[in-house]
């Protein structure tokens, strides 16, 4: 296995999807492919159609053959208008890896980790003309609270958002050792290294619009997947994780349910667990 990606959950992502050899499916974030390549070697007579936005991803897929393989290089909000494109308007089953991969993690151009120096870029998709520099000298500063204390749980977002808008004024923001100078004397002591990967989570969820995009991917997996299809989903943060259990649950990302004329809840899926699945920690 290459060593972009070491696939998370994998025995429970694959049991979620309850694979049958000629079934059509999709893994809306292929990374690494680790969990594409498990659900090919599956389903033999079937059909894997897999989304990634970033063109780093392209190489690791560029390196599968088979013939019931097929790469997207797309955001997953055009779920549907992918799988038309190729000619399927229904799947039985969808699997979101949700996040960036520790290849992205990992390198330090990319501007993803509090760990390297490097450009505050954090784009998934190269194309994007949105880096995170740009949000934080260009974006007014209520909306930098809003992002930072909504996005990230910092708790001191306002005092935050205002020492970046003071930052800027003197000096702009271009690499990431400029955003952890600003940082340091801001975080809560002893738990520095916390509120980084906060304020980080912030601005690459905003970069990527990433709330934005699984909205859109969630209320198109109810419309394309088959009749006893599955959706699985793994999230790595409280905002994930309530908008995937509130559209299990309800139907709706934000959770207000629609009822029938009986009042029972109109929703697309049937929970398989009654509790979402975690990983077990290893000693
Ligand atoms: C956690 S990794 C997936 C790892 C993968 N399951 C594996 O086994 O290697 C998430 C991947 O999804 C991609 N991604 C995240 N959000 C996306 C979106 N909205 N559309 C397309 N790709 C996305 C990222 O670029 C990243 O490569």
């Amino acid at each position: 296995m290459s060593d972009y990606h070491v696939p998370v959950m994998l025995e429970e992502s694959l049991k979620g999807l309850n694979l049958s050899p000629g079934g059509t499916y999709v893994d809306a974030t292929f990374g690494g492919g680790g969990h594409s390549r498990a659900i090919l070697e599956k389903i033999k007579d079937g059909r894997l159609i897999v989304f990634d936005q970033d063109e780093d991803a392209k190489k690791e897929a560029d390196m599968i053959q088979e013939r019931s393989f097929t790469f997207c290089q797309a955001n997953f909000k055009y779920l549907k208008k992918y799988l038309k494109l190729n000619g399927v308007s229904k799947v039985n089953g969808i699997l979101a890896d949700l996040g960036i991969s520790s290849h992205q993690i990992d390198s330090a151009e990319r501007g993803f980790s509090t760990r390297f120096d490097g450009p505050l870029d954090m784009r998934m998709d190269k194309k994007n003309p949105l880096l995170a520099s740009r949000v934080l000298n260009e974006y007014p500063e209520e909306k930098l609270h809003k992002i930072l204390g909504m996005y990230g749980e910092v708790k001191n977002a306002r005092t935050l958002a205002r020492a970046i808008s003071q930052r800027r004024n003197v000096k702009k923001f271009g690499r990431i050792a400029d955003l952890i100078e600003l940082l340091k004397p801001v975080a809560p002591t002893g738990k520095e290294y916390k509120y980084y990967a906060q304020v980080f989570q912030a601005l690459r969820i905003e970069v990527n619009q990433e709330m934005e995009a699984l909205e859109s991917f969630l209320l198109q997996c109810g419309e394309v997947i088959e009749k006893g299809g599955r959706l699985v989903v793994m999230s790595y943060h409280s905002l994930e994780d309530r908008m995937v259990k509130n559209y299990m649950n309800t139907g709706k990302v934000f959770g207000e349910v629609e009822k029938d004329f009986f009042g029972n809840p109109i929703k697309p899926f049937q929970p398989i667990n009654r509790k979402p699945v975690e990983p077990v920690r290893k000693r």
